[in-house]
């Protein structure tokens, strides 16, 4: 994957990227690599995270590979800690690890939605929480959240899932007022359908061609077509934006005609 153009450069950036395994998360890391980034790649499966950090650091740059699971706060404090050892300050945070669910209102059971709030809203805010003072410290952050199109407008599936992705909307708003003073920019990114194993398993392909039909390009998007967004915001090119929710998504949340 190359962009062919030179925005968005990171050089001596340290990108902290949740859920860098697969999907979405492995090309976010991929491309910030790419562009000069030492990425910490973590996810819970451990060989995918392995495999990651590999083809970073044939790329030339470092990779430390952490497994542990987001939603425990004293083992994200834990490797807040230790990436500063290991490679040393983060400058960048992208909260993308996550996972899905298909579900109507009585189906979801209190584990599957606590569950749910657990990796995106406590995940999220306990990995940011865990980075804070290091940036402040240093007057300088990018913070990437992870929603989704759903924590805009919903879905009639998935309650659990749109409402945890619209708390993350919120936390990016309050950390965008919070934290500006110390120039830590909080923005977040909103995708539409990215093929990934997330929705090719709960959704299935048959539903996502049918739901491909409905979006103004025709088609769900690449994980790599994303990143550039998040690229984007987590770059130096970002130092004037924060507290926005940008939404790659075909052109699917226009409405009118
Ligand atoms: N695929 C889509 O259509 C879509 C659309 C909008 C938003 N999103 C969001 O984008 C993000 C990435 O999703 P994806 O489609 O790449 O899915 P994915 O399942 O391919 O990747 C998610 C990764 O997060 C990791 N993860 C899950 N729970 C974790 C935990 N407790 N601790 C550490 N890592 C954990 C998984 O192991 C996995 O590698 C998610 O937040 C998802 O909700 C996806």
């Amino acid at each position: 994957m190359t962009s062919g153009h030179d925005n968005a450069r990171f050089e001596g950036k340290i990108a902290w990227i949740t859920g860098s395994g697969r999907g979405m998360g492995k090309a976010h890391a991929l491309l910030m690599a790419e562009r000069g980034a030492d990425i910490v790649v973590h996810d819970v499966l451990e060989a995918e995270a392995a495999e990651v950090a590999a083809e970073i650091r044939k790329l030339g740059r470092r990779a430390l590979v952490a497994n542990d699971d987001i939603v425990s706060p004293a083992a994200m404090k834990a490797l807040a800690a230790r990436i500063e050892k290991e490679l040393g300050p983060v400058d960048i945070l992208v909260n993308n690890a996550g996972i899905g669910d298909h579900k109507k209102i009585e189906e979801i059971t209190p584990e599957a939605y606590q569950r749910m709030f657990d990796i995106h809203v406590k995940g999220t805010f306990f990995c940011t929480q865990s980075v804070v003072p290091a940036m402040k410290q240093r007057g300088y952050g990018r913070i990437v959240n992870i929603s989704s199109i759903w924590g805009m407008t919903g879905t009639n599936t998935a309650s659990h899932y749109c409402g945890a992705k619209a708390a993350v909307l919120g936390l990016t708003k309050a950390w965008a007022k919070e934290l500006a003073p110390w120039k830590i920019m909080v923005n977040a990114v909103c995708p539409g359908g990215v093929i990934t194993e997330m929705p090719i398993r709960v959704q299935g392909w048959d539903k996502i061609r049918e739901k491909e039909k409905k979006v103004p390009i025709g088609r769900w998007a690449q994980p790599e077509e994303i990143s550039y967004s998040v690229a984007f915001l987590a770059s130096d090119e970002a130092a004037f934006i924060t507290g926005q929710a940008i939404s790659p998504n075909g052109g699917e949340t226009i409405v009118g005609f």
